[in-house]
């Protein structure tokens, strides 16, 4: 398959700091790319990087066959660009700001079906500064499709959305590569890249810590699985050697089994058994949440 991305030991340093240290990954033409980490882990300098909007202390990077290191505007031309700390002059117009970037573009994409698709068509004729945060962060969005991009650079699209505004961002990235276009979305919310993304790296200290679809994160980082059930029943040790169950705990009369594999089948077998058949019985497999908090440790930034 094609790579739109290919990534080969990228640093970055700022003085002191170590923002990227040895990142390699790939992205495959179509695919909808994950990068996800604590604050301060090195997404948003990788992504600068790979635009060809900050400089690499070292490595290799390839860009839809480009080096965007010395091709930064020709890189700049096939991608579209959501940036975290994107900004506009306060006093342009939203009809004004698309289509400025769309006349800049090669390709014709009718702004106003954008903007309609995106919220914006009753604040056209708002300027930049009077708009909500919300209402930003959409045009920005709508900007960074307004080429009709090969590939899309999305920084924190849905922080600030509202859930409805949230749920048709994923609807339109999705739709984005249904187009044939390929999407890096670097993301803080694990629904979001559990729902939307092929693949999933886990930035960690400057580093990928882990790189996955997001099922295969969760099966190999997730940890285990749980059987909560209640009951009065005094005496439930030998739970401890039904198969697949690793630990049993007790909390009044809530007890939670953890486990792996078929843990809810041996479980609820072996409680029906015994003539224990708990209403409540439910069963929580982990998450991704669950995976990136034993990648990176609950404590967040570097
Ligand atoms: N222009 C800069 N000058 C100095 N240090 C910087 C600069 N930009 C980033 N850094 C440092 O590099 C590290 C990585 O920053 P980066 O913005 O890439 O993180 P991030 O993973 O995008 O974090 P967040 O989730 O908060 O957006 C941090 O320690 C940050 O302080
Ligand atoms: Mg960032």
């Amino acid at each position: 398959m094609a790579r739109a991305v290919v990534v080969r030991n990228l640093r970055r340093t700022y003085g002191e700091v170590v923002a990227v240290d040895d990142v390699s990954f790939h992205v495959d033409e179509g695919e909808i790319f994950g990068i996800i980490g604590p604050n301060g882990s090195g997404k948003t300098t990788t992504v600068e990087c790979l635009q060809g909007l900050r400089s690499r202390s070292g490595g290799e990077v390839e860009v839809l066959g480009l080096d965007p290191g010395s091709h930064g505007t020709q890189v700049r031309q096939l991608i579209g660009s959501q940036l975290q700390e994107s900004n506009l002059p306060d006093r342009i117009k939203v009809w004004e700001a698309l289509d400025l970037f769309a006349s800049r573009s090669r390709s014709a994409v009718d702004w106003r079906e954008l903007a309609e698709r995106w919220g914006l068509t009753g604040k056209l004729n708002a300027v930049f500064a009077s708009l909500s945060g919300g209402q930003q962060q959409r045009l920005f969005v709508a900007l960074a499709l307004v080429n009709a991009p090969r590939l899309v650079f999305l920084d924190e699209m849905t922080t600030g959305l509202d859930p409805s505004a949230r749920r048709l961002a994923w609807e339109l990235i999705a739709a984005v590569r249904e187009h044939g276009a390929t999407v890096v979305l670097v993301t803080h919310f694990m629904d979001e890249a559990e729902a939307l993304c092929d693949r999933i790296a886990v930035f960690h200290r400057g580093r990928v810590a882990a790189l996955d679809t997001p099922g295969g994160l969760v099966a190999a980082h997730g940890g285990d699985s749980r059987v909560i059930f209640s009951t009065g029943e005094g005496d439930l040790s030998w739970l401890g050697s039904v198969p697949c169950v690793d630990g049993v705990a007790r909390r009044g009369r809530r007890i939670e089994v953890s486990g792996h594999g078929a843990v809810l089948a041996h479980t609820a077998a072996a409680l029906g058994a015994r003539g224990i058949y708990p209403a409540d019985l439910h069963f929580e497999r982990p998450t991704l949440e669950d995976a990136f908090l034993n990648l990176v440790g609950g404590h967040g930034g570097q």
